[in-house]
């Protein structure tokens, strides 16, 4: 395991409590520390500071000391050092934190500024919240609670502004809710570096929009609605879908590639309705790409498995392990494991392979990374298959190495961990030639081929974990229950491996992290259950030599830059 720097500390006093933070740390963040939220719209801790909404004022004061002495001016009456209070407040998102500062968040006339913010956001505002996709999550909703006068003293007309604008394909744009806090305007530039929204007009009549001739279409476009604090910008494919407080949230991963962007599920009575990223500084900071959201809908694609088969004929759990086993048991046989699968099932895939004393293979899967969150390795654990055994080099990107087994007769049965064949390269005719068994969860032309297929679970159906490009360990978290029909990976693997007479856990994630903490030695000291949200960087040494496919991306450096760095 490795362990992160401790960043340099400076003690201030915010509401008379002292607390030391990092250094540079701004005031909404270092009073965030102490459990204070100072509410804001404009900041987000992951872009730069635009210092327009003014929701944020904080007072501020520093001690006092003689301008000529330079000695500290003790105040009589407590004894201690005078506090010099700037008269007017500040913005406490463009105020970093220096020694010995004091930060005042809830006095009298904080409030009063606060309120009177409020009332100005509001004027204009169309107070559409019944009807509004933002109900419940809405920063507006929330500051009005808090600040808001509860009734308007204003009778003039209100301003009409565009509503239902498509910004792009999947981003919709009500513009009477925008708060003009820019935030959309600088992820676009500053991270999505697609630089197509800005304001036009001015004053009241100020309104977002995409320049002439542009759309927001870029595939990170849905973190514009996850930032904007309002309802201003909505999804397309989330709107008007469900309530969001009716939602449960699973912590989960995506898994588009090796980055291993941290997200959350949102489901309800087994059924998902959206993904959005989770905060992780050292991966994903808090955003994702927007093909890493809609993979939610392989659960309920048309292909999905959920009958267990053998030799052509409906079969029982146990029916088909023992089919299955009865091939394995002529001999030449291989495994084709998957970069998709969890650590645990590779570890087990392993397990089967030795099982059945016969080569395992595993399909690269290699694109052009973003350089953002979508790294070259598109499998999300390759790294799992190098740290648990599975695999002692990097894979290729097609079976032809199987192909050729299987042309020269040494390859009579492969058992499928999950990986259509024929998409990665082995024709009809090798295909012909082989008993397959496949264990996954979406039908193909490998399953039509199969002898043996038995339905397991997707991503979002089991619990696990994945080694990303840092050789970062991150679990990810059951959503919904798997379809009726479909059997957890890691009880087939484990009865088929039982069947075969090999080295069998209980099939649980319990036993078969027993089992990895005894065999596995980067994974000696982890346990499952106390894994931190935010994963584990384990000692990559080992794998030093490899020459891993990716490029730079939000938090990653491939070694031989870091080396030159
Ligand atoms: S649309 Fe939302 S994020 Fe963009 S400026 Fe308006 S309130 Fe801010
Ligand atoms: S958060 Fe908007 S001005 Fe500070």
């Amino acid at each position: 395991m490795i362990q992160p720097a401790q960043p340099e500390l400076v003690t201030v006093t915010i509401d008379g409590k002292e607390v030391s933070v990092p250094k540079g740390t701004n005031v909404i963040e270092a009073a965030r520390l102490v459990g204070t939220d100072v509410p804001h719209y404009c900041y987000h801790p992951k872009l730069s500071i635009a210092g327009n909404c003014r929701m944020c004022l904080i007072e501020m004061g520093m001690p006092m000391a003689d301008r000529a002495t330079r000695e500290p001016i003790m105040d009589p009456e407590t004894g201690k050092q005078k506090i010099g209070w700037i008269p007017r407040p500040q913005i406490g998102c463009a105020t970093n934190v220096a020694p010995g500062m004091h930060i005042k968040t809830q006095s009298p006339l904080i409030k009063e500024c606060r309120e009177g913010v409020m009332e100005f956001l509001l004027i204009n505002h169309p107070l559409d919240c019944p009807i509004c996709d933002q109900a419940g999550e809405c920063k507006l909703q929330e500051q009005a609670t808090g600040y808001g006068r509860g009734y308007s003293r204003f009778i003039e007309q209100k301003n009409v502004k565009p509503k239902r604008t498509q910004l792009g394909p999947r981003v919709m744009l009500d513009d009477e809710r925008c708060v003009l806090c820019s935030r959309c305007i600088r992820f676009s530039k500053e991270v999505a570096k697609d630089d197509v929204l800005g304001f036009v007009d001015r004053g009241s009549y100020s309104t977002l929009t995409c320049y002439p001739g542009k759309e927001l279409a870029n595939n990170y476009s849905l973190n514009t609605v996850d930032i904007c604090p309002v309802g201003a910008l909505t999804s397309t494919d989330f709107r008007f879908k469900m309530r969001v407080w009716f939602l449960k949230q699973t912590n989960s991963i995506d898994t588009e590639s090796s980055v291993g962007a941290n997200t959350v599920v949102w489901s309800r009575e087994g059924v998902i309705y959206r993904i959005t990223p989770r905060r992780n500084d050292e991966v994903n900071d808090t955003w994702m790409a927007d093909s890493g959201r809609v993979l939610y809908k392989e659960v309920q694609a048309a292909n999905r498995l959920t009958a267990i088969s053998a030799n052509g004929a409906t079969a029982t759990l146990e029916g088909a392990i023992a089919a299955a086993a009865e091939l394995a048991k002529g001999g030449n046989v291989a495994v084709v494991g998957s970069g998709r699968s969890s650590v645990e099932e590779q570890f087990l895939t392993k397990k089967l392979a030795a099982a059945v004393d016969g080569e395992a293979f595993l399909v690269g899967r290699v694109g052009e990374g973003d350089g953002l969150l979508i790294s070259a390795d598109r499998n999300p654990n390759t790294r799992g298959a190098l740290v648990t055994g599975l695999i002692d080099k990097l894979p290729e990107s097609d079976l032809s190495a199987l192909g050729a087994e299987i042309d020269a007769g040494r390859v009579k049965t492969i058992i499928s961990v999950g990986e259509d064949l024929s998409a990665a390269g082995l024709s009809a005719e090798q295909l012909a030639k082989v008993a397959i068994v496949f264990i996954g969860t979406h039908g193909s032309d490998t399953t039509a081929a199969a002898k043996v297929v038995i339905p397991t679970l997707t991503v979002f159906e089991k619990n696990g974990s994945f080694i990303n490009q840092q050789f970062r360990l991150q679990k990810f978290a059951k959503a919904i229950p798997g379809p009726a029909g479909a059997i957890d990976d890691l009880v087939v693997l484990d009865e088929l491996i039982a069947a075969l007479g090999g080295e069998a856990t209980d099939g649980d994630l319990k036993s078969v992290w027993k089992s990895l903490n005894a065999e596995v030695s980067q994974l000696a000291n982890v346990t499952y259950a106390n894994l931190p949200a935010t994963g584990l960087l384990l000692d990559s040494s080992a794998w030093a030599g490899l020459s891993f496919p990716e490029g730079e991306s939000l938090h990653f450096k491939p070694a031989a830059a870091e080396a030159s760095a």
